[in-house]
């Protein structure tokens, strides 16, 4: 098992969850300021007044009556907390926490901009000149210290300003504004930044009704399809423009790595899981990779009564803005089946199904490093264009011991089969360049809101309640995986 030189090991954040600053440096409000914290049992709520004042926490983003015409309006309520409003700060530690990321040896950092620090309306005349040097800084310190920045341009946070004049990417002027954000962030950072990702998970919008369960009207589906359509436009002029802006640019899609398998040898479950492939992960995929809609989009369509909006002009900036790069993030494998199954397993972000084979985490996330091969595997086979892991992990309790000692031994554990995966993947031809680990220094659980699921090889002191000093620490994993990436992932040793 060989990784080969120049392998970019690191690890990968999100504004909205980490960096904190809601309020601060100009910065406007995005979708994500308004959800509260939560858990695997109490999910977390989008907070809002209706046109009379009145407060209301739903589990359903009301968009369409968050439009102009709707008079509802996003709102922090009193009683809630809002654990992305501060994230784990690296608005204002960030310079410690390149230094801890130096001090493990990263060749790579995976973080976002927030879009409304940048465009505190979305779609602002002027940038915020605050939010650009704030960025600039952190980008020239990540440089000084040899770490490529991997930069997300929106990881779920759009500004809420445009959601309430275009819903949920219900109308094609988000394109415009994307690329107008796109064009500036790559004209500011194109001697800093070479590695970009346009959406996070944009696949999220369809894997989240399939797997996660739920039956959905036809009508959300169509939007649905709508907000992905706009997106993968957005995502392709931008591909375009970035490359006329700095050719070297290695620009990339990322998507949830939902991969499943069928739960049983029923052909009827291998045709499911085929299905269940296409619809939650080739879909995006393929527009990305090859510029074009997949022919099993048309079956999609005609299910669920879609017209989608696609112009002449669309399809030809998707041919010309494919992506040099494919990315996605794995965390686990779910089983699909078209038989009734007794034995389930209940977790954010989990199908539901138990496979036998695996063991679970502490919120009913499977553990399944083989399934990182195979998918590496199958997903290079398709698209024959280097890959990055950009997100994997494990979200579990981390005690902290007298002199800030933690011992964390079980997230050990579950990096080293990953990367062993990784390394046959490797050996097996595929072009894997780079490795991210997700919530490499501890921030809010996207799916539950919760501190105390922590990912981090660095620890940060802040709690469920709100509480903590933000204070730093070293977890055992830290020393570890500064051997690795000492050892090109040669030592993996506990
Ligand atoms: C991915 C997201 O879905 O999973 C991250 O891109 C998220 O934003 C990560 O944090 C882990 O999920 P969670 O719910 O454990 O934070």
């Amino acid at each position: 098992m060989s990784f080969p030189k120049g392998f970019l090991w690191g690890g990968a954040t999100a504004a909205n969850q980490y960096e904190g600053g809601w309020n601060e440096g100009g910065r406007g409000p995005a979708l994500t300021d308004y959800t509260t914290g939560g858990s695997v049992k109490e999910s977390r709520k989008v907070t809002w007044i209706d046109k009379d004042g009145q407060g209301h926490a739903t589990n359903q983003v009301p968009f369409d009556d968050a439009l102009p015409e709707g008079g509802v309006k996003y709102a922090c309520l009193d009683g809630y907390l809002y654990p992305n409003h501060e994230g784990t700060d690296f608005y204002h530690h960030y310079k410690e926490d390149i230094a801890l990321f130096a001090e493990m040896g990263y060749k790579v950092f995976r973080m976002s901009i927030s879009w409304s620090r940048i465009f505190p309306n979305g779609d602002d005349e002027e940038p915020n000149a605050e939010g650009i040097a704030f960025y600039k800084d952190v980008f020239t310190l990540l440089r000084q210290n040899n770490i490529e920045p991997l930069v997300t341009m929106h990881h779920f946070d759009t500004p809420i300003a445009l959601v309430y004049k275009w819903g949920d990417w219900q109308d094609r002027r988000y394109i415009d504004a994307f690329v107008k954000y796109a064009k500036v962030v790559f004209t500011e950072y194109k001697d800093l930044v070479k590695y970009w990702l346009t959406f996070n998970e944009i696949n999220n919008t369809l894997s989240c009704i399939n797997i996660f369960g739920g039956n959905i009207s036809d009508e959300d589906y169509a939007k649905r399809m709508t907000h992905l359509h706009y997106q993968f436009v957005a995502s392709a002029k931008a591909v375009k423009l970035g490359h006329e802006i700095n050719p070297d640019f290695m620009i990339g899609c990322m998507l949830s790595g939902m991969v499943t398998y069928p739960h049983t040898c029923d052909p009827k479950d291998i045709q499911e899981n085929q299905w269940s492939m296409e619809e939650n992960f080739w879909y995006c995929g393929d527009v990305h990779v090859f510029g074009e809609y997949s022919p099993f989009a048309k079956r999609l369509w005609k299910a669920h009564n879609v017209k989608l909006d696609i112009t002449e002009q669309d399809l030809k900036d998707l041919k010309e803005g494919t992506v040099d790069m494919f990315t996605y993030s794995y965390y686990m494998t779910n089983n699909v089946t078209t038989h009734e199954v007794e034995d389930k397993v209940a977790g954010n972000y989990s199908a539901g199904i138990r496979n036998p084979y695996l063991t679970y985490s502490d919120w009913g996330w499977a553990v399944d490093p083989d399934g990182l091969q195979y998918s590496l595997e199958v997903i290079y086979d398709r698209y024959r264009i280097p890959l990055m892991i950009v997100e994997n992990g494990l979200g579990a309790f981390d005690t902290v011991e007298e002199g800030d000692v933690i011992h964390d031994g079980y997230r050990i554990d579950y990096y080293i089969p990953h990367i062993e995966a990784m390394g046959k993947a490797i050996d097996n031809g595929v072009d894997l360049i780079a490795y991210t680990t997700w919530g490499c220094v501890d921030c809010v659980s996207a799916g539950t809101g919760e501190m105390r699921k922590r990912y981090g090889f660095i620890y940060v002191d802040k709690h469920d309640d709100g509480t903590g000093d933000l204070h730093r620490g070293r977890k055992d994993s830290f020393f570890w995986y500064q051997k690795v990436i000492k050892s090109n992932g040669e030592d993996l040793s506990k």
